[in-house]
């Protein structure tokens, strides 16, 4: 496994797609991002330093990526990683955030390269201050070491590969539960209550005496945000 260390990039999974033919298996980190992405348009704030920036390249092909809920297990293992680190009362927002008292301190973007599919990871560790209209981002406020971090992040991804063991702890971290959200469905904003995941962490959302399963998108709490 090899970790490489960059400077400045424009995104840490850009640089993993330039290298992925090259390494079985690999993580980029970099100090900082010019044009850190997320999921659905969104960009990720990456300034130098105070964040943990890492793309790792998994040995495993897209469409065995397809048959597993590979972004929320990375989820997981990011929560079981910053709890190793001592950070206490980190939940999920599905399908990719991580939060920690009521702010986004990380985001997930899985992509795929090739036959090979990169799970970038972003994680807010001293960042203080956030660019306006990012209001739902904070920091860990712990000055982990990112390389250690990351170390610690690419291990727990690789055993919740083998055990397949992040599917209850997934849900039991949401915080989702008992909420009432907004979401698209076809163009249209709708509402409703969070009921539930299906094994394939579908998020199950009642609403219209209908149970719907969404699958992607971008959700709003609406009773906290
Ligand atoms: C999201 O908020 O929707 C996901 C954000 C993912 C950010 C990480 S930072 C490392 C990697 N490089 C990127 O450009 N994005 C991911």
């Amino acid at each position: 496994m090899k970790y490489l260390i960059y400077g400045t990039v424009t995104s840490t999974n850009d640089a993993a797609k330039e290298i992925c033919g090259k390494y079985r298996r690999a993580a980029v980190l970099a100090r900082a991002q010019t044009n850190g992405r997320g999921r659905c348009g969104r960009s990720f704030y990456s300034p130098e330093g105070s964040g943990l920036y890492m793309s790792y390249i998994l040995d495993m092909s897209p469409e065995d990526a397809l048959k597993i809920p590979l972004t929320p297990l990375c989820a997981v293992a990011v929560c079981r990683a910053l709890e190793a680190f001592g950070v206490r009362g980190v939940g999920i927002k599905w399908v990719n955030d991580v939060y920690l008292r009521g702010k986004k301190v990380c985001g997930i973007l899985v992509e795929s390269c090739g036959d090979k599919v990169i799970c970038g990871i972003g994680v807010n560790l001293t960042t203080e201050s956030f660019p306006e209209g990012l209001g739902n981002a904070g920091s860990v406020s712990l000055a982990i070491p990112p390389k250690k971090l990351a170390k610690r992040i690419v291990r727990n991804i690789d055993r919740a590969l083998k055990r397949r063991d992040f599917k209850e702890e997934y849900i039991s971290r949401s915080i989702l539960s008992g909420r009432t959200i907004e979401f698209s469905e076809n163009g249209v904003m709708k509402k409703g209550a969070v009921c539930g995941f299906d094994g394939d962490l579908r998020l199950l959302v009642c609403t219209d005496g209908e149970t719907r399963a969404l699958s992607s998108g971008e959700i709003h709490i609406t009773d906290i945000e």
